[in-house]
């Protein structure tokens, strides 16, 4: 069978460690593979394997200053961008990883990172001690939010012979990562799906509102994973202050819950997968003032709140067999029991459950800890990861 790298251009960044002499195994591979290689070297990356070597295996020149000194050619950082189906820096130094994360475009490899359209993923290698500072924690964390795919390094005896994580992923790992970021480019095409997300404002006047917390970061890397993979995508969302910008997502502003509902009404009936991401406000204020509430002579006030429509019970009693739908459940206590309920109360096929008493799990962050819980009792628990990670687990087990 022909392999799904067969003619991908693939931007291979090599930097200085050891494990550098396994990027030409990697290298190996893709070649094997029918992709299109090209490789860009750090200075310190050339201590480690020779330019010699990896140009003899890819069948091109190895790129690393920004111009070939006795000639003058300059390599252009910003063409190897727009040549490139995917970007792989393997291995991933410290202080590649840093200058990546403060945009500090010393060499060829940093500027052609900064310049890349496609897709990067990088496979970090260091002695441990390294992989453990906060600086490093810190830079992986700012990388993944930016949407680089970190191939987390495996535990082992490193270089220093001291045991623990920081070995780079083996090169067949890496190759196997790099197979399956191609075969999700296209596993949504054709689908459509609808997605609810941000929170819902109820208003009580012209100038005030009750709300919550929400920032719709989920739904929004989940509206990008699914538009990545070719997905059609109607993305309705409550006040948020982010931007997306995809020609597969259609945008649909709202905001309060019955709006919402309206909104999705269409979208999620055409829909192949369904997902509610939104934290819709469960009541709204019976009343809402026409002019701004005034304080004098009111010593307190009760409000009387009525309920609002559950849109994701009511859309999905209306689910077809050949339709997909999954809630979220944000829970602080008897979490499992709750997103169970959830998920036969309001018929989904999947839940997501995130637990308040995670750190790092629920609003606001850029990072996530999910389980999944499916309709036929099977669940998933996956660790702390970025949200546009945690949006490719979730679409992984739905289409998957
Ligand atoms: N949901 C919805 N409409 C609502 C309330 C919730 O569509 N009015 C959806 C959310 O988008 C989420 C799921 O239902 O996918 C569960 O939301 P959650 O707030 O956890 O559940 P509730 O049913 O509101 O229950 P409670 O707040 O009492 O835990």
């Amino acid at each position: 069978m022909e392999s799904i790298l067969k003619g991908k251009h693939i931007v291979l960044g090599i930097t200085g460690g050891i494990a550098a002499y396994k990027s030409v195994t990697l290298l190996r591979l893709l070649i094997k593979a029918g992709a299109e290689v090209q490789v860009v070297i750090t200075p310190s990356g050339k201590e480690f394997i020779t330019p010699v070597t990896l140009a003899a295996l890819s069948g091109k020149p190895v790129v690393s200053e920004f111009f070939t000194a006795n000639t003058g050619e300059w390599h252009s950082h910003v063409d190897l961008g727009l040549w490139a189906d995917l970007m792989v820096i393997a291995p991933a130094t410290a202080s590649t990883i840093g200058k990546m994360a403060n945009g500090i475009a010393d060499n060829m490899l940093v500027t052609t990172y900064l310049s890349a359209k496609e897709h990067v993923m990088i496979a970090p290698a260091m002695d441990l001690d390294m992989m453990a500072h906060p600086s490093t924690t810190r830079n992986l964390a700012t990388l993944a939010s930016y949407g680089v795919e970190i191939i987390e390094p495996a535990a082992g005896e490193l270089a220093s012979h001291l045991v623990g994580k920081g070995r780079m992923e083996e090169p067949e790992k890496i190759f196997e990562r790099i197979e399956s970021y191609f075969s999700r480019q296209c596993d949504m095409q054709g689908k459509r799906v609808a997605i609810t997300a941000g929170p819902t404002f109820e208003k009580l006047d012209p100038v005030r509102f009750i709300g919550n917390y929400s920032t719709g970061k989920m739904g929004f890397a989940l509206a990008e994973e699914c538009a990545e993979r070719g997905a059609e995508v109607t993305l309705i969302c409550g006040p948020v202050s982010l931007e997306i910008s995809h020609p597969n997502i259609r945008r649909i502003n709202v905001e309060s819950a019955r709006e919402m509902l309206e909104a999705s009404k269409e979208p999620f009936s055409k829909a192949d997968i369904g997902i509610f991401s939104a934290a819709v406000a469960d009541y709204r204020p019976e009343m809402r003032a026409d002019s701004k509430i005034k304080r004098e002579g009111v010593d307190d006030m009760t409000l009387h709140l009525v309920k609002n429509p559950d849109i994701a019970a009511t859309l999905a009693a209306d689910k077809r067999v050949d339709q997909k739908f999954v809630g979220f459940a944000l829970e602080t206590d008897h979490e499992h029991e709750n997103a169970v309920k959830k998920l036969t109360k309001k018929n989904l096929d999947m839940v997501v459950l995130n637990s308040l008493n995670d750190k790092g799990a629920g609003f606001g962050t850029d990072t996530n800890k999910i389980t999944i819980i499916r309709r036929d009792g099977t669940e998933t628990t996956f660790p702390l990861k970025s949200k546009r990670e945690v949006a490719r687990d979730i679409i992984d087990g739905l289409i998957r």
